[in-house]
């Protein structure tokens, strides 16, 4: 990645989608001039014109509200803007009300944003420029094939870092403040190291165990926070890698909050079913990330490489029909199956609108499926997997 390379230009923003663009952009300032700074304003516009320059852009589908909600929630988080120690700070439940949307369609619309740019905190281009300074992944070098904190190399040496554009600026260009200049205390011998890191680990596995205790979660959702906290331990793994900094404290306790809000966003949600439910029956149809018109490639190149043909076909968590839709009007014989109703209503309604015969059913995939008494030659799921606790991936993948 070119670190110099940070702003935006908005002269390659495809004519179709500049009204909405500009739509977007318009919130975002706003409410950015309201609540937080340039600095946030400028990191939105830039997220708005990466998600106006994709091809093809989800931007067309879906109210402006949503999208720039969605997008401010996305920069707020990469930049820990719930972190009351940061200065701007706001919660980021407090953004949604202030573009009149719901927050589980925020959140839906956030986690889009952030898989479809692979954004995490910590991500060199999702963070706030002031904030680049305190980044230590901004500043790890190879150098001779060793990995070094280029801030302490020679300014020859951090020169040509910039020419390459591997750094944002050249720290030693920066003045310090005194108070910087004075000697960092001796660091602790490895070992003792060594032993606190078993110790924090051992301590924040048992936090999150009385957590989930005391949550009580269904499976399901068991399985989320699971992945969750997977994720957030590699990346802490990742983290001391890079930095060699073995004080995971402070790092573990960050991450504890967040498996602890994550698991308070779902004791709220309820069971998947209500969940699901909620998002179906509440948000418009165009806002829901998922719903897209578009058969995914892996799909349409397995039928157009002949390698399924039409069959009896079942349609797993198949939402608001789009797929099955698709393979029908290619001569399957399709049953959609998902767990909510309200999704259904809609698949129906979306294949009658298209003209083509498929037949929906409610059922858990989770429960055996005792509704369905047929066969099919060709099962397939498109973003389902990740709602099944991942102990119950393999029973339920081996069952088909
Ligand atoms: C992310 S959406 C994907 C929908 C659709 N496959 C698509 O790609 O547009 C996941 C779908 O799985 C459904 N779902 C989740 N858990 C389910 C379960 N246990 N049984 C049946 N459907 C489920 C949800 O209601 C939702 O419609």
């Amino acid at each position: 990645m070119d670190c110099r390379n940070l702003s935006h230009s908005t002269t390659e923003i495809p004519s179709d989608v500049r009204p909405k663009y500009e739509a977007i952009t318009a919130l975002t300032d706003a409410f950015c001039k309201r609540h937080l700074n340039e600095e946030y304003a400028e990191m939105c516009r830039r997220l708005t014109v990466a998600l106006a320059q994709k091809q093809p852009t989800p931007l067309v589908r879906g109210r402006a509200e949503v999208w720039a909600c969605g997008i401010v929630r996305t920069i707020g988080w990469a930049n820990m803007l719930d972190d009351p120690e940061q200065s701007p700070y706001m919660k980021l439940i407090a953004i949604d009300p202030e573009f009149g949307v719901a927050e589980s369609t925020d959140q839906a619309k956030s986690m889009a944003i952030r898989r479809m740019f692979g954004i995490g905190r910590l991500n060199v281009n999702w963070t706030l420029p002031s904030r680049l300074g305190d980044n230590p992944l901004v500043w790890k070098v190879e150098v001779n094939g060793m990995l070094v904190d280029i801030r302490q190399e020679s300014r020859e040496r951090q020169e040509t870092a910039f020419q390459k554009g591997l750094i944002p600026y050249i720290p030693a260009d920066r003045e310090q403040p005194a108070d910087d200049q004075r000697q960092k205390p001796q660091d602790p011998p490895i070992h003792a190291l060594e032993g606190d890191l078993f110790g924090t680990l051992f301590g924040f596995h048992k936090k999150v165990m009385v957590l989930l205790r005391a949550a009580n979660l269904p499976d399901d959702k068991l399985g989320v926070v699971s992945e969750r906290i997977d994720h957030l331990l590699r990346e802490v793994t990742e983290e001391i890698k890079s930095t060699k900094d073995l004080n995971i404290q402070p790092r573990l306790d960050a991450r504890y909050e967040m498996v602890q809000r994550l698991v308070d966003e779902l004791v709220k949600l309820g069971s998947i079913r209500d969940q699901m439910e909620q998002i179906y029956s509440k948000t418009p149809s165009a806002d829901i990330p998922w719903n897209i018109d578009l058969p995914p490639k892996a799909l349409v190149e397995l039928i157009e490489a002949g390698q399924v043909q039409p069959c009896k076909t079942i349609d797993l968590g198949c939402g608001t029909g789009n797929y099955g839709i698709y393979l029908a009007s290619l001569g399957f014989d399709v049953t959609g199956v998902d767990i909510s109703p309200s999704a259904l209503a809609l698949a129906e309604a979306n294949a009658k609108q298209k003209g083509v015969a498929c037949r929906f059913l409610v059922a858990d995939i989770l429960g055996g499926l005792p509704e369905i008494a047929e066969t099919f030659e060709f099962a397939y799921d498109w973003s389902l997997l990740h709602h099944v606790f991942p102990l119950d991936r393999k029973r339920h993948a081996s069952r088909y």
